[in-house]
């Protein structure tokens, strides 16, 4: 039986969730008051009844620089805030995490940059949470750490804390060895993973490129989805498996019911100018999305007239990482094409990109989801990609077609959408035009079997699937 190590450092959680974000963003009222409005994105829905249900708290940072909010309550969720100064927002944030980690993972689709300031940074932060877990554990406690920003969690927490049962779940890709290969702290970064009993990843191909990863950076021996970890305590058995994420199917699907989502839907329809076809694509300003090949590939199809006379597209992309250089040359070369596609192809009062650099409420995505004709989701790499599924669950019409990259998670699933190479121009211009084209028929199939698969498999059944996992691993 494991032992607690600090017994007298011990929390009264029995459930943690360590995040790199809080599920809250720091507001302030019209008198200067500060307070906390909740973010709910899909982790905090699915795991929200397990907090409350096993007296929960969610550890992470709040998105600002400056010093810890420390314990509070927000929408009746124990919370505990990380602090992170101006230097390490830059150095672990920005640096380590987006600016080395990030296109890493993702397949160096933009060059990462090691920087031993950076990796200092990203040891210091992962010690915070780390400490943060470790105090607000109970004796026996399960720790749930999420992503790529928190890989030393695992390990530092058990060094404190042998009696809590530790989960991890990788939400971005883990990369092919040889690309993996180049972190000058690959090592460190498996241990550190491997401080928990079970590993989640998005795919299959996540979990075996890091069984490969185990075995070629730290020297270990694995058998199937088991390694063998020798440490403090004798020899210790991890898992590595995949867990698909998905989202809130139900509540998003009846959120597109609503009376007034529908009339949104069709007033956007309206404001466009009742479009023939209407293409959506709805990203993060990153440039693993595939934006640009996106919209190189629209660019060549209305040059070539093969999408009929009266088509649109809107394209949202909403603000990201702003001080990350990569990310401000991607919208500038963005913000090019979508210019040059206007002034090619428009006329007056009627642009061919209605191009939106801004975020908006789960209503207006869900409108949209609605309005679209065809849905691009076309990433170079993705670990998942929750637009996709969104979409799906949004059509309880059983109309509209999905033009999906094969490069993401959610191609693995949503095996009935229109799979693309989004590297192969023509390929994408083709399936673009066949998703417009589709006859009702076949895309009221296409989209019933995806819908089938979301519904099945949604985020409540991916948190119970990977806790249950948890508590049988052989830890
Ligand atoms: O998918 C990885 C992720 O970190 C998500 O958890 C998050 O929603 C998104 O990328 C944006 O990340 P951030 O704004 O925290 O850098």
């Amino acid at each position: 039986m494991p032992t607690v190590t600090n017994a007298a450092g011990a929390g009264q959680h029995d459930f943690v969730v360590v995040a790199s974000r809080l599920p809250v963003d720091r507001v302030e009222d019209p008198d200067g008051e500060a307070g906390w409005r909740p973010s709910p994105g899909g982790l905090v829905t699915a795991l929200e009844p397990v907090l409350r249900e096993a007296d929960g708290v969610w550890i992470g940072w709040s998105g600002d620089a400056g010093p810890a909010p420390g314990a509070f309550e927000a929408n009746g969720l124990d919370l505990v805030g990380v602090g992170l100064s101006a230097e390490q927002v830059r150095d672990y944030y920005e640096g380590f995490c987006n600016t080395t980690l990030w296109p890493l993972y993702h397949d160096v689709i933009s060059a990462p940059q090691f920087e031993r300031r950076w990796w200092e940074a990203y040891v210091a932060v992962n010690r915070s949470f780390a400490a943060a877990a470790a105090a607000a554990a109970a004796p026996g406690a399960t720790v749930w750490v999420h992503d790529y920003q928190l890989q030393l969690v695992p390990r530092m927490l058990r060094e404190q804390r042998a009696d809590v049962r530790i989960g991890f779940f990788n939400h971005i890709p883990f990369p092919g060895y040889e690309i993996f290969a180049q972190l000058p702290w690959r090592r460190q970064v498996v241990e550190g993973l491997l401080g928990a009993d079970l590993l989640g990843f998005q795919r299959r191909a996540d979990a075996t490129n890091f069984l490969r990863a185990c075995r070629r950076a730290a020297g270990l021996l694995t058998k199937g989805n088991t390694i063998r970890v020798r440490d403090a305590d004798g020899v210790r058995e991890v898992q590595a498996a995949a867990f698909p994420i998905s989202i809130d199917s139900a509540a998003l699907e009846a959120i597109a019911r609503r009376d007034e989502v529908r009339k949104r839907a069709a007033d956007i329809r309206l404001a466009l100018g009742r479009p023939d076809t209407l293409l959506l694509g709805i990203d993060r300003l990153d440039y693993t999305k595939g934006i640009l090949h996106r919209l190189t590939a629209y660019r060549e199809l209305l040059d070539e007239g093969r999408l009929g006379p009266h088509v649109v597209l809107v394209q949202v992309a909403s603000p990201s990482r702003e001080r990350v250089e990569a990310y401000r040359t991607l919208r500038d070369e963005v913000e090019l094409i979508v210019s040059r596609i206007n002034g090619e192809h428009a006329e007056v009062g009627s642009p061919l990109v209605h191009y939106l650099h801004q975020s908006y409420p789960r209503e207006e995505m869900a409108a949209l989801y609605l309005a679209a004709d065809v849905m691009l989701v076309t990433p170079l790499r993705d670990g998942m990609n929750l637009v996709a599924k969104e979409y799906v669950a949004c059509r309880y019409d059983e109309r509209g077609a999905l033009v999906l990259s094969e490069f993401t998670g959610a191609a693995d699933e949503l095996t009935s959408a229109f799979l693309v190479n989004p590297h192969d121009i023509n390929g994408l211009k083709d399936a673009i035009v066949r998703a417009a084209t589709v006859s009702p028929a076949e895309a009221r199939r296409r989209m019933r079997s995806m819908r089938r698969q979301v519904r099945e498999h949604d985020v409540a059944h991916w948190a119970a699937t990977f806790l249950d996992a948890l508590k049988q691993a052989p830890g």
